[in-house]
């Protein structure tokens, strides 16, 4: 799923770079990229930044193309030596890609949470996060009403939309005005978050995934599965804002520009070739695939509330009732892609 995010996004995160790099030729570029997590998308999107200045260099015939300084951060949780033993192949490639002369590359690891200082000041060129941000630093707290739904959904009380809107207000402040000390004047940052296209917080495209979830959960209370009492009081740390929302946070920080944003709806199975039809034809695979990708996010937040015994019981109920979804209709996740400069 976000590797074929990151893919649609390319264009314009190139863009962003080469536009930055082009503007004043600086010797050294220090990038960035918050919340990496670890595996084969940890250094796509770097490894294709640095291409694109390659390119750029190339085309307009520099002779000294710059170093880089390339910052990979997660909470500390994350696998980074998994990511630090893929880089003896990131440097061949990066070399047999752009040639022995471009570079040096110098690739660290910076464990901590973006919503806490990273860097020292000033000292960032480019800054890049995709999928981390519609992580929040905390469950909204006074949402203890939201019982049965592990996320606000359409029968949640109006107490709780409200929470998650200004935790998110409070986090995205927070981050943004703590990246504005650590990048320099006119340093540019690219995010992707998971968003939603309506500033109506019950309407459908709202997080019907995580509603689904929650019907599952209830399920598995109605059965003695889980204990009721456990769903009431979980709460997912996580807000898909709607453009307005982060527009109106940008311009109230006021440490950066929104240069652009951008809005791409994306299949819930993205392994599914969708032409001509509007949903699956194979619900059991479309609804294992999603599960799957959900599964991987979810569940250590999961396991530390409920315990590990349901896990597995659990994502085979949410893989059968994606499915059911799926053979129906064809929703959409959708991500909000947005350029910022520092004023
Ligand atoms: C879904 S993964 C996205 C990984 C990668 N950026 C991509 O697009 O494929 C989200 C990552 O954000 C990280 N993350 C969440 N909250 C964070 C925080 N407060 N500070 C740093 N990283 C965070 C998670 O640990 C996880 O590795």
């Amino acid at each position: 799923m976000q590797r074929s995010v990151l893919s649609k996004v390319k264009p314009f995160i190139e863009e962003t770079i080469v536009q930055l790099y082009c503007t004043t030729f600086p010797q050294r570029l220090t990038i960035a990229d918050l919340g990496c997590s670890t595996g084969t998308n940890s250094l796509f999107i770097i490894s294709e930044l640095l291409k694109a200045i390659s390119e750029v260099c190339q085309k307009l015939g520099r002779r000294s193309p710059p170093e880089f300084q390339l910052f990979l951060n997660d909470l500390p949780e994350n696998d980074f030596n998994t990511v630090f033993k893929s880089t003896p192949n990131f440097y061949e490639k990066f070399r047999s890609d752009n040639g022995q002369e471009f570079g040096p590359i110098f690739v660290g690891g910076v464990p901590g949470s973006f919503y806490n200082r990273l860097f020292p000041t000033e000292t960032l060129n480019f800054v890049h996060s995709s999928f981390g941000l519609h992580w929040l630093s905390q469950i909204p707290q006074g949402i203890e009403n939201n019982k049965g739904n592990v996320y606000m959904a359409r029968t949640s009380p109006s107490n709780v939309y409200q929470a998650y809107a200004e935790q998110f207000n409070r986090d995205f402040s927070v981050f943004s005005s703590l990246r504005s000390k650590e990048m320099m004047i006119g340093g540019c940052m690219v995010i992707s978050i998971i968003g939603r296209r309506c500033s109506d917080p019950p309407s459908k495209d709202y997080c019907c995934h995580l509603e689904v979830f929650s019907k599952t959960l209830r399920d598995m209370v109605s059965e003695g599965l889980i204990e009721e009492v456990k769903l009431d009081s979980f709460n997912l740390p996580y807000y898909a804002p709607s453009i307005e929302e982060v527009q109106t946070i940008i311009e109230s920080e006021g440490s950066f520009d929104l240069d652009w944003i951008k809005t791409f709806d994306n299949d819930w199975d993205t392994s599914e070739d969708y032409v001509n039809r509007e949903f699956v034809h194979d619900k059991i695979k479309s609804g294992k695939f999603f599960a799957k990708t959900m599964r991987a996010v979810i569940e250590p937040i999961f396991v530390s509330h409920f315990g590990d015994s349901a896990i597995e019981d659990l994502f085979c109920r949410y893989a059968k009732d994606v499915g059911e979804i799926l053979a129906k209709e064809r929703p959409m996740i959708t991500i909000l892609v947005f350029g910022m400069t520092k004023n």
